[in-house]
């Protein structure tokens, strides 16, 4: 009989991902049931997903009730969460991650392939405190390996998506009509790129064929990284206009930012001084690629399929 996998965040970027990877997957197909969790199954997504042999459950991650349901008979799930804001962003965003894997553990799912991501306090030694996001998720990790269920890490790189869905990030217009993307980090700083919607469920789908191989693990998902340079020229080969990079003061780059400055800054300032997952990012990262059930897509390829447009 086959495996009921529970998928949080179905009807977005990365569980998307991993659904639509197991459903092009024979043999996953084969070895797992299908079940996306959703808050509202009549979205328009969720509608979507019910013509495409998957069961759409409602599921709310802020109601314990609401989640066991959801999670009866479920035998490995893929969960993440979404950041909160505010104060009390860190105690929020973890107490879902914990509720997510406490009702698991409860409805008996053997294990949970969770969307982790590494400690920027713990890596910056305490330097960067305010990249909450980050050091949520890190902390959720933790806690999940003191449960009583079998458990694997997906540590995404960054989104190839965030460069035409993040508005706040864009190049500016300079007075010349050339664009300018302003960072307060070296031309070098490096990102790990990832497709999340094509390929996070490549490195989802690498576990769940081979639980026990990737049990305890964790896998540092990206294509590969590339400099902000390299980015920015890929950005405008693909615009085909000509944008450039300009390193700036830390305040220049948190004031154009509507919200979440700090966030940013320290998130970038980790890349640029540490390595976006830390020391020995480079190797991290190849070793997670190599790993992956399916060829990863490249930032030129991808802005190939989805070319970059300026305002
Ligand atoms: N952008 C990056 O570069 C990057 C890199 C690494 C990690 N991340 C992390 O990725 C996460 C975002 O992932 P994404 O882009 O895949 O998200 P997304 O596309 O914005 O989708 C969010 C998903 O979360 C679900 N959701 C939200 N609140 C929920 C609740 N209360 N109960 C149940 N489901 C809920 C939504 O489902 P419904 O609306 O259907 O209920 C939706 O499917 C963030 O935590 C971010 O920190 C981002």
């Amino acid at each position: 009989m086959s495996k009921v996998l529970a998928i949080f965040g179905a009807t977005g970027q990365q569980g998307g991902s991993v659904l639509n990877h197991v459903l092009s997957d024979p043999e996953l197909f084969r070895e797992y049931k299908l079940r996306a969790i959703t808050r509202d199954v009549n979205s328009e997504e969720a509608r979507k997903l019910k013509t495409r042999n998957v069961e759409v459950v409602e599921g709310d991650i802020l109601s314990p009730t609401s989640l066991a349901t959801s999670l009866i008979g479920v035998h490995t799930v893929f969960a993440m969460t979404t950041p909160s804001l505010g104060p009390d962003a860190f105690e929020v965003e973890l107490a879902n991650a914990k509720r997510i894997a406490d009702v698991a553990v409860d409805q008996g799912a053997e294990y949970i392939i969770w969307s982790t991501l590494p400690s920027v306090r713990n890596i910056s030694k305490g330097k960067y405190t305010a990249v909450v996001p980050f050091d949520t998720k890190a902390a959720a990790e933790e806690y999940i390996r003191t449960l009583p269920i079998k458990s694997a890490f997906l540590s995404f790189g960054s989104f190839m998506e965030n460069y035409q869905s993040q508005p706040f990030l864009f190049p500016t217009k300079a007075d010349d009509g050339t664009y300018v993307v302003s960072r307060h980090i070296s031309p070098q700083a490096k990102f790990p790129l990832l497709d999340a919607v094509d390929d996070a469920g490549k490195f989802a789908g690498a576990i769940l064929a081979d639980p026990t191989k990737f049990e305890g693990k964790r896998l540092h998902c990206a294509t590969k990284l590339y400099t902000i340079t390299e980015i920015v020229t890929l950005l405008s080969k693909s615009s085909g206009k000509t944008i450039v990079y300009k390193q700036v003061s830390v305040e220049e780059f948190k004031a154009s930012l509507p919200f979440f400055q700090d966030v940013f800054a320290e998130g970038f300032s980790l890349y640029d001084e540490y390595g976006y997952f830390g020391p020995g990012t480079e190797e991290l990262v190849a070793e997670g690629a190599a790993v992956a059930r399916g060829r990863l897509t490249t930032f030129e390829e991808y802005l190939e399929r989805n070319p970059f447009q300026l305002p």
